[in-house]
C-alpha cells in the first residue's frame, strides 16, 4: 500500500495533512526517512514511525454511531447525506454500514470494513438478534403481546417470535421495546401496522449483545472497545 494511504487509514489525518508529514521528513520505514508518499509499504511488516511514534496498522476499524434521522444507511446517495458522511475522522474509502436503519430511524449503527463481520451479522440464518426502542401510536396490550409472540405473519414472511415488552402507556402513545431476528425492510413498522398501530418513532438500541452507549449523543459517533466488539461477535441464545 503506499505509505501517505496508510497513513491516512491509521487516523494520522486526511491524504493531504499525511502528506505533508512525509514531505518534511517526519516518517522513517525500517529507520529511514521516506520523503516520497507514493512509497510502498506493507502495513504488517514494515516498521513505520512518525515524528517518533511507530504506527499500529489497523485492517480493521468498527465505529458505534447513534444515528440521527435524515441520514441514509448506505455509502452514496444522490439525494441525502449517508451515516458514512458522518464519519469525519475517517479517510479510508471502505466503510460501510452493517446493515441498515430507515431514513427516520435513530439508534445504534456499526460502521466497519470488515465484510466478514457484516455476513455475520446479517445473515438471515445467524438469527442476529436486534433490540428497538418505538413509540406507538395506540394503545399496545397483552394480547399485542401474544401476537408478537405467536410470530406475526406479514404479505412475504413470519416473523419469528418476537419479545414486545411495554414501557409506558399514555395519552394512546405506548413506549415499547421490541426484539426481533430478522432484518427485513420496515420489519418493525410493518409488524405493528400489521396490529393496526403505528410505528412514530423507532430507535435501534441493541444488536446481537452490544448495547448503543448512553452517552453517544445523536449524530455522535466513537470507536468500539475490544470487549464491545466481542459481544457484537457473540451470539446471543435464541429461546
Ligand atoms: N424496522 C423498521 O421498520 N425500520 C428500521 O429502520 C429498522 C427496523
Amino acid at each position: 500500500m503506499r505509505l501517505d494511504k496508510l497513513l491516512a487509514h491509521c487516523d494520522y489525518g486526511s491524504r493531504k495533512t499525511v502528506k505533508s508529514y512525509i514531505r518534511q521528513g517526519l516518517v522513517c520505514v525500517n529507520g529511514t526517512v521516506i520523503k516520497k508518499d507514493d512509497y510502498h509499504v506493507d502495513g504488517f511488516h514494515d516498521k513505520i514511525m512518525i515524528d517518533g511514534e511507530y504506527v499500529h496498522y489497523e485492517k480493521y476499524i468498527y465505529y458505534m454511531l447513534n444515528k440521527p434521522a435524515g441520514y441514509i444507511s448506505a455509502t452514496h446517495d444522490d439525494y441525502y447525506p449517508t451515516v458514512v458522511d458522518l464519519i469525519d475522522d475517517y479517510y479510508r474509502d471502505d466503510l460501510f454500514p452493517i446493515g441498515r436503519l430507515d431514513i427516520d430511524t435513530e439508534g445504534l449503527l456499526i460502521l466497519s470494513n470488515d465484510g466478514k463481520l457484516a455476513h455475520e451479522l446479517l445473515s438471515p440464518k445467524k438469527h442476529c438478534p436486534k433490540v428497538y426502542f418505538a413509540k406507538i401510536n395506540g394503545i399496545v396490550d397483552e394480547k399485542d403481546i401474544d401476537k408478537f409472540l405467536q410470530g406475526i405473519k406479514l404479505e412475504d414472511f413470519t416473523c419469528q417470535s418476537s419479545k414486545l415488552k411495554i414501557l409506558n402507556v399514555d395519552d394512546c402513545i405506548s413506549e415499547v421495546t421490541v426484539e426481533i431476528y430478522e432484518g427485513k425492510f420496515h420489519q418493525v413498522k410493518r409488524m405493528f401496522h400489521f396490529i393496526n398501530k403505528e410505528v412514530i418513532y423507532l430507535k435501534r438500541i441493541q444488536m446481537n449483545n452490544l448495547e448503543l452507549d448512553k452517552y453517544l449523543k445523536i449524530g455522535e459517533y466513537r470507536r468500539l472497545t475490544d470487549e464491545e466488539l466481542d459481544r457484537l461477535r457473540n451470539q446471543s441464545v435464541i429461546q
